[in-house]
């Protein structure tokens, strides 16, 4: 035999012992022959820490997911064209490879449009500044470069023997995203650039599915893919593909409103009808939301905080009672894969909104019973069982016969998470600061620029991606004779920055900024100009480029235009229209030129220790602290300052803007369950800062001393800043009769039984009450027994424990307990 046989032999040994089939029909995915049903999350790995993966993991396997999926982030791959990074928590792979560590499978999805409230919808701002380039169509610069960076991501994948059918965990890619959404404004061109993205997926030659989201029009063999809050409804566009939910919303964004949030009964209720209704694939978006660090939020307005009320939270707890309820709904829903893939159908309507479904394979049957009611609760009788079925839940059976799980009936803690103070050796009750301010003389007084152009720029166009800040500046000759010379002047700018400071003479005249949802301002103030020479100064600041909608790409940024000198003698107005002047640009700002935020950048002996300003607009700010003790979370209280950016030993958690205050329009009432849900619906936080609260990863962290620099635009007092944990306070349940209590403070020990009852008690966690009839035993000494002292415990929710009950038949006893950590 010779050499080039033997190594074909062996490359066939190899990826043949390791590669996994990956196919799927109507009914089902199939993984090696195995028919699937697939629970799966989003987390992205720029939105966590390398450190922080093999945890989040481990608690997304734990909570009974096969799947993890995360979008590719071309723009913090491909920074500057051809310059590629995926060191860090950018590493694709890494992260690909500690998600095959525990087994799990990965649905990659490349975009490389991903959305995602990401900056710019994570395209590269560069690519805008491309000579002919047209987004999103059939335009040769733009079609490229996507090809060029969707082939260099997949033969990194190849590289490393990521592919399922190379043995690896990666077993569905997506192209594109959600652009059936927005398509018809591309008019023919949006459907010829989809055959387009079709065939160069399939050109990739990576031996799994793709798939496309939102796409009824998606060619074969790209399977189309649900995204919504339910998608029970959804039919793919060909029989032969699977019925896959790609975007289930666990909660929702915050772009500087109230905080949305998702209840699990509903969630769960959505995954329960999704399966009767003969889904196959199910995705978490997000089951780890994490933080936008440095400048990655999209826009406009989106918050550093992209918690998203995921059942894993932004710091990576817990959030109970969301993750363990849907972890027993995954166990219920695996152990009957095979009638959900291979059992005969039969639905059943049983009138006044009630259905029921059959899975049956000869060796057994499994049921689903749905209530779609919004408000009243169900008895239904089915095959001789009598079953409680409450309003918008749905009850599993596994064997048709008993109950293993109701959507709505949750046996799952709640945990209430505190804010402990930094509890470090030596840390002082308040931290002391430095400052300098931002120096802004050469561009407020000199208007001294890095290049000139007639116009007014776009600030994409201007300032690429490289800052959040372009200077837009002009000198103007004024004298008393010009027509427009009175006592009465005002400047007048257009801006759609989205915020904008104005500089005269060195003086700042005003500052302004957009409310969400109106991007477009008109800043006018008077202003004292003098006869001959005057310098304006423009700061234009953007807070993430625009990240969804049709040519969203296009949306012009900064000062748009016009800018005008406008001047007022009686009823006559003379406006001087400088748009059109040759304009002199900076981008970015002195301090972030010289790295202020650095620890020991080369301005360090240059910060000032007196006389510590507030409320003094762009302003340096710097501290040292000590680490808080322990492993726990660690969060920065910024309640006091207004808007900028802070950074931990040098390294960005993120814009902050406390100063932002939630609208009115939140709910009152508690959150109900019950009724489709969408973002408007279970929102909470009107009137407090959009976000108070940021995320320091324990891996920015030193041992020792600390530095925490904050960039403060608009003027804050940085005098209330203190470091935290977060870690679960209280813990609450009530656990139904016959099911098992399981309380856990997350690692440290339960310290108090607050509250306990069996029977039907009344309220929620911090609100309980004793009901109506009760248990003959003490709960609280029996459950103290059992759990103070220990980390967590479980206990039989039953009268042989609990002591006979004098409740009446019609209540469904259940254990509430509230315990503090
Ligand atoms: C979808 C999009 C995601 C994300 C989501 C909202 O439309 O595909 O990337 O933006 O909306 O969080």
């Amino acid at each position: 035999m010779d050499l080039l046989f033997l190594s074909f032999l062996f490359f066939l040994l190899v990826s043949s012992s390791s590669a996994a089939v990956v196919s799927y029909d109507g009914r089902a995915i199939t993984i090696d022959g195995e028919h699937r049903i697939l629970l799966s999350g989003s987390i992205h790995y720029p939105r966590s820490t390398v450190e922080m993966w093999p945890d989040l993991i481990k608690k997304s396997k734990e909570g009974g997911l096969d799947v993890i999926d995360t979008y590719v982030f071309w723009n913090i791959h491909e920074p500057r064209r051809r310059q590629y990074d995926f060191t860090g928590n950018n590493d694709l792979i890494r992260f690909l490879k500690t998600i095959q560590d525990q087994g799990l499978y990965v649905v990659l999805r490349i975009g490389p449009y991903v959305c995602a409230e990401w900056n710019y919808g994570g395209f590269p701002v560069w690519l805008h500044n491309l000579p002919g380039i047209e987004f999103r169509t059939v335009n040769d610069v733009f079609m490229d470069e996507m090809k060029n960076f969707t082939t260099l991501i997949v033969d990194m994948v190849k590289q490393e023997n990521l592919f399922a059918s190379q043995g690896g965990p990666v077993i569905i890619a997506q192209i594109e995203n959600e652009y059936g959404n927005v398509m018809s404004p591309y008019g023919d061109a949006g459907k010829a650039y989809i055959e387009w993205c079709a065939n160069m997926a399939v050109s990739q030659n990576i031996g799994v599915p793709w798939i496309m989201c939102q796409q009824s029009d998606a060619p074969q063999p790209m399977i189309n893919t649900c995204n919504g809050w339910y998608c029970d409804q959804f039919t793919p566009n060909n029989p032969n593909s699977p019925k896959m939910w790609t975007e289930n919303w666990t909660g929702w964004f915050s772009w500087g409103g109230k905080d949305p949030l998702r209840t699990v009964e509903d969630l769960a209720y959505a995954v329960a009808r999704f399966f009767q209704n003969g889904g196959t694939f199910q995705n978490y978006y997000m089951y780890h939301g994490g933080t936008n660090f440095g400048r990655t939020a999209g826009g406009p307005y989106i918050i550093t905080s992209y918690d998203y009320d995921a059942p894993i939270d932004e710091f990576g707890n817990l959030k109970q009672p969301k993750w363990g309820h849907l972890k027993e709904l995954h166990a219920v829903l695996h152990s009957i894969e095979k009638p959900l893939t291979e059992g005969n159908i039969t639905n059943i309507d049983l009138g006044n909104s009630l259905a029921a479904t059959i899975f049956a394979t000869p060796e057994v049957s499994s049921c689903f019973l749905a209530n779609n009611n919004k408000s009243s609760d169900a008895t239904v009788t089915f095959q001789g069982n009598t079953f409680k079925v409450p309003a918008w839940s749905v009850s599993i059976l596994p064997d048709c016969k008993t109950e293993a799980y109701n959507t709505a009936k949750v046996n799952t803690q709640t945990s209430v998470m505190v804010n402990k103070p930094n509890q470090s050796e030596d840390q002082p009750a308040s931290l002391n600061w430095k400052w300098r301010p931002e120096k802004i003389d050469d561009t407020v007084h000199h208007g001294k620029g890095q290049m000139s152009a007639r116009g007014l720029l776009d600030q994409k166009a201007a300032a690429s991606d490289e800052s959040d800040y372009l200077w837009y500046m002009l000198r103007v000759n004024l004298k008393k004779k010009d027509p427009i010379w009175c006592e009465n002047m005002t400047i007048r700018v257009n801006g759609s920055g989205h915020i904008l400071h104005t500089f005269v003479n060195g003086e700042h005249v005003g500052s302004q900024w957009a409310k969400y949802g109106v991007f477009n301002f008109v800043f006018e103030k008077n202003t004292k100009f003098k006869p001959g020479k005057n310098q304006i100064a423009l700061l234009s600041a953007t807070v993430g480029y625009q990240n969804y909608g049709p040519m969203f790409d296009t949306i012009r940024s900064g000062v748009v235009g016009s800018v005008e000198i406008i001047g007022r003698i009686g009823d006559e107005t003379i406006t001087k229209d400088l748009s059109g002047h040759k304009w002199s640009y900076k981008v970015g700002l002195h301090g972030y030129d010289h790295k202020l935020f650095e620890p020991d950048s080369a301005l360090a002996s240059k910060w000032k220790s007196g006389d510590l300003p507030t409320n003094k607009m762009v302003t340096w700010y710097k501290t040292t602290f000590k680490a808080p003790l322990g492993s726990d979370p660690v969060v920065v209280d910024l309640l006091g300052l207004g808007k900028g950016e802070a950074w931990v030993n040098g390294r960005s958690i993120g814009r902050y803007w406390p100063s932002y205050i939630a609208e009115d329009g939140c709910s009152t009432d508690a959150c109900d369950y019950r009724g489709p849900y969408d973002n408007n619906k279970c929102v909470f936080n009107c009137g407090n800062p959009t976000q108070r609260w940021y995320h320091v990863p324990r891996s920015f962290l030193e041992d020792d001393e600390n530095t925490l620099v904050l960039f403060e635009e608009f003027g804050g007092n940085p005098f209330l800043v203190n470091f935290r944990t977060t870690v679960v306070g209280t813990v609450c349940a009530n656990a139904y009769e016959k099911s098992t209590l399981n309380i856990s403070c997350q690692g440290r020990p339960i310290s108090a039984i607050k509250f306990a009852s069996f029977g039907a008690a009344e309220g929620t966690c911090g609100s309980f009450e004793k009901g109506v009839c009760e248990g003959s035993k003490d709960a609280v000494s029996i459950l103290e027994e059992f759990c103070v002292g220990a980390e967590c415990c479980s206990i039989e929710v039953t009268e042989d424990i609990f002591g006979k009950t004098n409740c009446d038949s019609s209540v469904t006893k259940r254990l509430a307990v509230e315990a503090v950590c």
